[in-house]
């Protein structure tokens, strides 16, 4: 079974979840940038990852994952917001609503340090958004301790 790993990534946060997502991978794997990523129906197992933007798994992700189908789909994430906040949640949720089909093996996400222009721009917005009160928690992310849980939910998943 081959293992196909496609992430989207704008400021490399995800690309580094990506290649601990790999790294957790046995057997045959594959990795790829979303712009390069392959027709998924050649593999037994996929994961894809995206970043939220405006509290959505981001364009080229979500386009990406309505093309699964019906395959074992791993999905993972960084964001500004807290991990485990209702913010992260809902982007996940929509996540797994655009691979409709899948069958989900399971999800992870943590936060991944924001561009400073963007923090910038988002709080000077008459509304600030809701992720922006978690972001500077993001310093730093994705770190060892997130490369580690990523790999040890998947080595726990890949085993049952
Ligand atoms: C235009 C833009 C919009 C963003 N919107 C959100 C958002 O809605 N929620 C959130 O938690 N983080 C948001 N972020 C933060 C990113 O999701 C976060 O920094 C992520 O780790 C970036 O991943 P990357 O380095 O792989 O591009 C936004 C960042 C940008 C640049």
């Amino acid at each position: 079974m081959k293992s196909l790993v496609v992430y989207s990534s704008q400021t490399g946060n995800t690309r580094k979840l990506a290649e601990a997502v790999l790294e957790a991978l046995p057997g045959e794997k594959a990795l790829f940038p979303v712009d390069e990523a392959p027709d998924p129906s050649d593999y037994g197992f996929i994961a894809v990852g995206f970043w939220l933007m405006a509290g959505k798994p981001d364009p080229k992700a979500s386009e990406y994952l309505c093309k699964i189908g019906k395959k074992p789909l791993f999905l993972f994430a960084t964001h500004g917001a807290g991990a485990g906040s209702d913010h992260a949640i809902h982007g996940m949720a929509l996540a797994k609503s655009l691979a409709a089909e899948a069958d989900i093996r399971g999800t992870y996400s943590c936060q991944g340090e924001v561009n400073p222009k963007i923090l910038e721009k988002a709080s000077k917005k008459p509304e600030p958004p809701v992720w922006l009160a978690d972001a500077s928690d993001a310093d730093g992310h994705p770190n060892n301790a997130d490369f580690e849980a990523v790999k040890y939910q998947l080595a726990e998943l890949l085993a049952s």
